[in-house]
Parts: C-alpha cells; structure tokens; sequence
C-alpha cells in the first residue's frame, strides 16, 4: 500500500481502517508497538477483548503469559516489537478469516519493511498461516524458517498455554531459544 512509510504513518492508518467488516464491531483497532532495537518482531493472531478496549496487543492474558517468557528469557518486553495478523478484534474471538487477514496483510508488511527486523518470531497457526501460507505449528516451532530473504521463528499462541498449562514451558525454552541464536550469530543466523 502506497504512503505507509514511517510506523507512525501506519498506526495512524490501522487506527483509521475501513478495509474490512471488523471496523464495525471494534472498540480500538490495534497497531503494532515497541522497539525493533532487539531485532526481534513478534506477530500474534489478533486483538482480543482486552487488546480491543484498550488499542494496544497483548495486554490480557495471553499477553501475560508471552511478557512472562521473555522475562524468563532476561528480555523485556518494551524492548521487542509485537503485532498481529489481523488489528482488530473478530467477534467472539473467532479465527480471523482470509478476507480479513488479507484485507490486513499491507500493515504487517509495511511493519516488516520499515523495522526491518533480524527475526519473525510467528506466534500460533494464524501467524504461521498467513506469514508462510502454513498451518503446521506443532512441526515447525522452535527452529529457524527462512523465506523470500526473511527469517522466521515459529511457536506457540502464548493463549495454547491457558488451555495445556504444560506448554508454557515450550514456550519458554522456545524464547530462549531464540534471543540465543539472535545473540550468537552475530547478525548472520544460519
Ligand atoms: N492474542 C493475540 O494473538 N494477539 C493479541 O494481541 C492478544 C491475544
């Protein structure tokens, strides 16, 4: 999309966005936020009640349980970038569909090519999906994907972890996966 060229520029397009039907049934849309400054980006699925009421991602529980892991990892969480697929809440939390992750897809590419980040940390099959066009997140997790000169690092939906407690330790061995190939490739990641 012509014009989305500072993230200013595209928070400010998300918070205005009319592409699609969830404009109608949100409270906030919700843009990406953080700093690229640790090369990592994360991209969830989408807002959700809380996310939606208050226009920022990963503010309820499954932003809980992912500020968690990275602390687990010695990272903080305003030092990593977190965006999602879709930037509004589907009703009833309902997977996003096609139409609406495609309607959406400009944003997060305007975020990939303004941040410019080492690694796409891909948060659940929604991400997987539409980052990778796959749907295999129990096989792909926790390794180094790379596509089209862009590198991915797939997990689990912080939100599987409300569902099987258990995983929240796959979760946390995969984020400390990450930040330590991040910090031992010295920008070239195998
Ligand atoms: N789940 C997501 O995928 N994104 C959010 O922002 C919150 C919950």
């Amino acid at each position: 999309m012509a014009g989305l060229n500072s993230m200013d520029v595209v928070a400010s397009a998300v918070s205005a966005c009319t592409r699609c039907d969830l404009c109608q049934s949100r409270t906030n849309a919700v843009p990406g936020m953080g700093s690229g400054e640790s090369g990592i980006m994360f991209v969830g699925e989408a807002p959700g009640r809380n996310e939606d009421f208050r226009g920022r991602p990963f503010v309820g529980r499954a932003g809980h349980i992912l500020t968690e892991a990275l602390e687990k990892a010695g990272v903080s969480r305003k030092d990593v970038y977190i965006t999602n697929t879709v930037k509004c809440r589907p009703p009833n939390n309902r997977n996003p569909h096609r139409t609406e992750r495609e309607s959406c897809k400009d944003y997060l590419d305007a975020e990939i090519r303004l941040l410019k980040p080492r690694i796409i940390c891909i948060l659940g099959n929604v991400a997987l999906k539409s980052l990778l066009g796959d749907d295999g997140i129990t096989s792909k997790r926790g390794s180094i994907v790379k596509k089209d000169s862009l590198v991915y690092f797939p997990t689990i939906h912080p939100a599987a972890v409300l569902y099987n407690p258990q995983l929240a330790h796959t979760l946390e061995q995969d984020i400390k996966k990450l930040f330590t190939i991040l910090d031992s490739d010295n920008g070239v990641i195998h």
